[in-house]
């Protein structure tokens, strides 16, 4: 079989750090195994032409979030042989799945692989926003020391009200490392958690519109499908109390790029932060570099190099199971059988 890896470029650290798994250079850790086991394994970070050159002879193709090859049902169309889409990560919107589901392909994703590494990041970035932190270290940077400019912006986070919109793995990762700043934590999610688990977390169950007006601070972590593509638009993102900070760290799509735009620079929230965009990798131009109080990163909450271990071993599993015939894990699984069963998104598919 053909497998075909879609990863980012590591560039001179991938020589530097074996641990640098996830990158084109380093394939995952598994070129060895996998040619051990007779197969072939390309690896590549052309999402262009040179994927394209190679998706008439693919069987398998593994995409990462990190840098992501956008599988749409044209290319889907260009590879008659492929049976088995991978996610090294987790979020496998890159992949277009209902035409994944017509084809019959399997589609799985390394489901928890980086749960953590990103609500450590969520938290890492909410703190970063009302502790004021990027101007308070430019100040450094730039030689001065005018603390009353910074910290006309500095807030403690204690005491603010905290709007979890998805309450899924990370969700629930970002609500529990927060509790002891002894913030009042609410959430949506459209399944609703036992009274026990919102006890331990300290999460109260909110609808979704009135939280987001309601929180001081607001993370998204549902996942991109039809039904979350620019949810936050410049009515909800208006409809935020003045001077409240969003997080995002699950799709860039989810919040619309030009309203985005036009909420920063009117003043209305007074942070936004995540690492996540569209299109990935962010052009030079892309208006969210430039748009004022933003402490955005690239792309890397889910690929530290914890992450990438075990999305790697993640990826080597189901493609042992794959090989030998077996079934991938469930807990795996976004697309089976012809259908979007992943309970995450098989909500906006399938009804
Ligand atoms: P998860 O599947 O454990 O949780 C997602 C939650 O969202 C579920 O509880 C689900 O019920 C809820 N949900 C889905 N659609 C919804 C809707 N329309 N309304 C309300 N709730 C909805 O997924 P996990 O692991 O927490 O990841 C969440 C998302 O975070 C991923 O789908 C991915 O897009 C993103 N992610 C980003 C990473 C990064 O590096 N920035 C890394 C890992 C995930």
């Amino acid at each position: 079989m053909k497998i075909v890896a879609v990863l980012y470029p590591g560039g001179p650290a991938s020589a530097e750090t074996p641990e640098l798994l996830g990158c084109a250079e380093n394939a995952l850790g598994l070129r060895q195994w996998v040619e051990s086991q007779g197969h072939e394994m390309v690896s590549i970070s052309d999402t262009g032409s040179g994927l394209e050159s190679h998706l008439p002879t693919t069987d398998i193709l593994i995409a990462t979030p990190f840098w992501p090859a956008y599988i749409t049902r044209e290319r889907i169309e260009m590879a008659p042989n492929l049976r088995l889409l991978l996610t090294a990560g987790v979020g496998s919107d890159h992949f277009d799945l209902a035409a994944a589901a017509e084809r019959n392909i399997t589609v799985a994703e390394i489901t928890g692989s980086n749960v953590v590494s990103v609500a450590e990041h969520v938290v890492m970035q909410i703190l970063t926003l009302v502790r004021n932190y990027i101007p308070s270290y430019f100040e450094v940077i730039e030689g001065g020391w005018d603390i009353g400019k910074v910290a006309a912006r500095s807030h403690d986070l204690e005491d603010k009200s905290v709007g979890i919109v998805g309450m899924g793995r990370i969700g629930q990762r970002v609500a529990a490392r927060l509790k002891p700043f002894d913030v009042r934590t609410s959430y949506f999610d459209y399944r609703r958690l036992s009274t026990t688990e919102e006890q331990t977390l300290g999460a109260r169950y909110s609808q979704l519109v009135p939280m987001v007006r309601e929180s001081d601070v607001v993370s998204i972590n549902f996942p991109l499908t039809p039904a979350t593509q620019g949810f936050f638009d410049r009515e909800l993102l208006y409809s935020m109390k003045k001077g409240a900070y969003l997080v995002n760290t699950a799709r860039g799509r989810i919040v619309q790029t030009d309203a985005l735009v036009e909420v920063m620079e009117s003043g209305h929230l007074a942070g936004y932060a995540g690492d996540v965009w569209y299109p990935q990798p962010a052009p030079a131009d892309h208006a969210w570099r430039k748009m004022p109080n933003h402490a955005m990163t690239p792309h890397v909450s889910g690929t530290s190099l914890e992450a990438q271990r075990r999305y790697s071993d993640g990826i080597r599993g189901c493609l042992e199971s794959f090989f030998a015939d077996e079934p991938i894990d469930r807990d795996y699984i976004i697309v089976e059988g012809g259908r979007v069963t992943s309970p995450s998104y098989a909500y906006a598919y399938e009804g």
